[in-house]
């Protein structure tokens, strides 16, 4: 069954945090159609020998736990989210979110062209003037001298275009620097940049009469972003003891304290990259390139801010009384779902299956909606009842589980531990005990 035969399905999974690791597997398995291979690994991961064939040095491996967002509508798809993270509450905070976003018919999300730039440092050029004139006016033959990727060529892909950046005053003296910029289709795209920003070079030197120094892609991939919007109505979030109205107002402020100070937005934009990247571990991509791109593009106006933008708005339509809270991420987001650890890592494999993403630019519009829908989570719990009490919660059942717990027990148990004001594994062996007793 591929995902999208199955349109009437839906990846609303009431109650799959209370299922056993089995019975959630085994619904995984269903919506992925799973081999009985690939469920094995799930649980087994990477093998010592694949590893050995990864990076250099092996001695081992390190595992971390693959969890599923739940509840996401993405234009219209539904999507089970494979999400690799150690830090408790990410899952369960992003899937509470994607949940709230259903009420307003899900995410819309949307992409660039995959176009990455690649970076070429040009030296000693004695006229910067005439050296760019004639790099463009050579722009045919460069493009096709940059075009060394016969996998990306046979996508429909390919370098597109080529760009001059004149610094005049860096700390070593002035210097030219060319931008060639390649579509790169479902890849990552930075072996495939890096080999033609080498294959350029000497051709750049001749023209500039200068000397290539580096050559190598930028991370600030501001030609390849993805955006999430969402529109939520008030009433959604009319819980515990806050009024809709007063949630979306302190989640509206708190987006607005993140785009004013920087301190703020470095722990706001921590909250997005919470989700972006356990989905790009997950899938086997760069995160660190994900983090580089996204903090560079967040002070891509000479100041660090929320990649967010969250307001308060009025539909006409449904009256004055019907707020909504409209939320829009927008980020610079370069991942592949061929080559690489993608292709390499079994578990990124099978993860890329299970999120049914056919394109790299669909993979990226996922990862910006888990990322608005994590901010949301975050700024949503920060706005009302502070982040303590669900993380609190998710602890106590960790806690209860520890203990022994089960099934049923796990949420009394976990939830009198919370009452009690003590999360911890003795308490919780007493209250099985005693019940267990009676
Ligand atoms: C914790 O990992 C992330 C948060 O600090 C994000 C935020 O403050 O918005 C909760």
């Amino acid at each position: 069954m591929s995902n999208d035969s199955a349109a009437s399905r839906t990846s609303r999974l009431s109650g799959f945090y209370q299922k056993s690791v089995a019975e959630r597997t085994a619904i995984i398995a269903r919506w992925a159609d799973l081999s009985p291979e690939e469920v094995a690994v799930l649980h087994e991961g990477l093998s010592v020998a694949q590893a050995d064939k990864m990076i250099e040095n092996v001695v081992g491996r390190y595992s971390l736990p693959l969890g599923i967002g739940t509840n996401f509508l993405i234009n219209g798809r539904e999507y089970l989210v494979p999400m690799v993270v150690e830090e408790p509450s990410v899952v369960a905070a992003v899937s509470y979110a994607a949940k709230l976003a259903r009420t307003g018919g899900g995410f819309v999300a949307g992409s660039t062209e995959p176009i990455m730039i690649a970076q070429i440092q040009l030296l000693g050029v004695a006229d910067s003037v005439q050296a760019a004139a004639a790099i463009q006016a050579a722009k045919s033959a460069l493009l096709a001298q940059a075009n060394t990727s016969p996998s990306i060529a046979q996508r429909g892909g390919g370098p597109v275009d080529i760009e001059t950046r004149y610094l005049p005053d860096t700390p070593t003296g002035p210097m030219l620097i060319v931008h060639l910029l390649f579509d790169v289709r479902d890849a990552m795209g930075a072996n495939a940049v890096n080999t033609a920003a080498e294959a350029i070079a000497p051709t750049l030197e001749r023209l500039s009469g200068g000397r290539a120094l580096l050559r190598i892609l930028s991370n600030l991939t501001d030609r390849r972003r993805a955006w999430a919007e969402v529109k939520i109505p008030a009433t959604a979030f009319g819980v515990l003891d806050f009024p809709g109205e007063q949630a979306i107002e302190g989640i509206a402020q708190a987006n607005a304290f993140a785009v004013a100070d920087p301190y703020r937005a470095a722990t706001h934009n921590k909250g997005i990259l919470n989700g972006i990247d356990a989905v790009a571990l997950a899938t086997g991509n760069d995160w660190r390139a994900i983090e580089a791109g996204a903090h560079a593009y967040a002070a891509r106006d000479g100041q660090y801010r929320a990649l967010t933008e969250w307001r308060v708005t009025t539909d006409s339509t449904a009256g004055p009384q019907h707020n909504f809270l409209y939320g829009r991420v927008e980020l610079p987001l370069a991942v592949g779902i061929v080559g690489g650890a993608t292709r390499a890592h079994p578990v990124a494999q099978t993860a890329l299956k299970i999120l049914g993403a056919a394109s790299a630019r669909e993979l990226s519009e996922v990862m910006a909606a888990v990322g608005l829908a994590q901010n949301l989570a975050a700024i949503r719990a920060l706005a009302t009842e502070g982040i303590q009490r669900g993380h609190m919660s998710l602890h106590a059942r960790q806690v209860a589980i520890a203990a022994g717990a089960a099934g049923a027990d796990v949420d009394w148990v976990a939830a009198q531990l919370v009452v009690e004001g003590q999360v911890r594994v003795e308490r919780a062996r007493e209250l099985l005990q005693q019940t267990r007793s009676v």
